[in-house]
């Protein structure tokens, strides 16, 4: 018996480790990717940085193997396992599609190494100052207020409404818009646009979907190169407008074409993974009432609701897997890695590991170290919207709370679908009853 199993046994935590040997199974798996749990605690305790043949990544799923990668950009570049999976097997075509009918091909300049992506960082930082998520909170307070209110409409009566559809992405694209000073919008163009982008690293796309989401890029694009003359001429209070005009003091700025992939990124990184977070929000409150109960008893503390906040990004991190790749041979947990192994963070193992999170299944906002998981990633890398992300989840879960209750599952938690990716861990529709309250 491993140490893992015998701790959890001991702390009578419900623990499955499954019967199929790994060798059989693969992040690939709809069925894995779905219900991710019982494979990821088979890799910790069988081969905790063990080699997929199916998605030719090397799995990391330790809590420790995670953050030492993390910590060490050098040996793990983000921007080499950036591009490896990027549009993976169609690059050459996907970027010749850009650069004929998308205004240009602009690479991702976040996804980069020191010492290039200290300087892009250094300057997003104005982006995302305390001062521009405070300026957005009573904005943003509002408009998730006016969705729960209109999603209580929609379900009087007992009917079944989509959280996903009827709250989760509203709210993301409306803060997105928000956020970048985006007054015309179009919701389901973003998502669509969204969905396009993130299919790029989900490796699930074949040749055929890798051009239609190249067209729905090539949209983003002309759209966002429109925004930003917009704002080269008239400076606005917007992320964009920080971007446009961001500067370091020694008098280093954005290119023209970096900055359009930053506002890309802008609109892109934020967008699935904080909608995934709050759909998982609704997952929590309609099959854990005594959560529901407790997060509605305590609406008014500010410090109950930042712990709430993390233990949901713990219990459920919208991440699963982003990907990096070693710069030289090395050993990781133990394992002996060639230069050039892809390795695929597995975040949401990470967050799930019994090792470092006593009982990771149980839901427990009293655990003492729950600020201390991945879900945001750990290092130069750490995500830089984590705070705006934040702000999001709890005003979410506070207005919401005060507004609805008895959220409950319109279907049996095990039909609920996800998205079919090794990115994030994604619902894709959430069929729920609540009521008015
Ligand atoms: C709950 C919501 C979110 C989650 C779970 C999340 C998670 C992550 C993770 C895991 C990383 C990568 C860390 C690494 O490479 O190890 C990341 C990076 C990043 N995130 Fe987020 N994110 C969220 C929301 C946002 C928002 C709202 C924005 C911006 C509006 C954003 C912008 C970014 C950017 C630009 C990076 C790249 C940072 C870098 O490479 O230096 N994210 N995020």
């Amino acid at each position: 018996m491993t140490t893992i199993e015998k701790n959890s046994v001991a702390s009578g935590c419900p623990f499955s480790m499954g019967e199929t040997p790994l060798s059989q199974m693969s992040l690939t798996d709809p069925l894995i990717q779905a219900r991710p749990h019982a494979f990821y605690s088979k890799l910790r305790n069988e081969d905790p940085v063990h080699y997929d043949e199916k998605l030719g990544m090397w799995l990391v799923s330790r809590y420790d193997d995670i953050v030492t990668l993390l910590r060490d950009p050098q040996t793990f570049s983000d921007k080499q396992g950036y591009e490896a999976q990027y549009a993976s097997g169609f690059f050459q075509e996907f970027k010749q599609i850009l650069e004929e009918q998308g205004g240009g091909f602009f690479p991702d300049v976040i996804k980069s190494d020191p010492p290039e992506h200290t300087r892009i960082r250094k300057l997003m930082d104005g982006a995302f100052s305390a001062h521009r998520v405070k300026m957005l909170e009573p904005v943003i307070t509002r408009i998730i207020a006016d969705l729960a209110e209109n999603m209580a409409d929609k379900g009087a009566g007992g009917k079944v409404i989509d959280g996903v559809k009827e709250f989760a992405i509203p709210l993301t694209i409306a803060v997105i818009c928000e956020q970048l000073g985006m007054n015309r919008y179009d919701g389901n163009k973003i998502s669509e646009w969204s969905a396009a982008i993130t299919a790029q690293i989900g490796r699930m796309q074949n040749r055929e979907q890798m051009v239609e989401n190249a067209l729905k890029v090539c949209e983003l694009q002309k759209f966002i190169i429109e925004q930003m003359k917009d704002r080269q001429a008239q400076p606005k209070e917007d992320m964009i407008s920080d971007l446009v005009h961001s500067h370091t003091e020694d008098g280093s700025s954005l290119t023209f074409g970096e900055a359009v992939s930053l506002v890309r990124a802008l609109i892109i990184a934020g967008n699935d993974t904080t909608a995934t977070a709050i759909a998982n929000l609704l997952f929590i409150l309609a099959t854990q009432p005594g959560v529901a109960q407790q997060l509605h008893d305590n609406v008014d503390d500010e410090r109950y609701l930042t712990r709430f906040v993390e233990e949901l990004l713990r219990y459920a991190p919208p991440v699963r897997g982003l990907a990096k790749m070693t710069t030289r041979e090395t050993e990781l947990g133990g394992t002996k890695l060639p230069k050039g192994a892809h390795m695929l963070v597995l975040y949401g193992s990470g967050n799930d590991d019994e090792s470092h999170f006593d009982c990771p299944r149980n839901f427990d906002i009293a655990r003492g170290n729950t600020g201390t998981h991945v879900a945001f990633g750990v290092g130069i890398h750490r995500c830089i919207g984590a705070s705006l992300a934040r702000m999001e989840i709890r005003v979410a879960a506070k207005e919401l709370i005060k507004r609805v209750r008895n959220i409950r599952l319109a279907i049996p938690a095990e039909e609920v679908i996800y998205q079919r990716t090794v990115a994030t861990h994604s619902i894709s529709s959430l069929p729920i009853t609540l009521e008015q309250r």
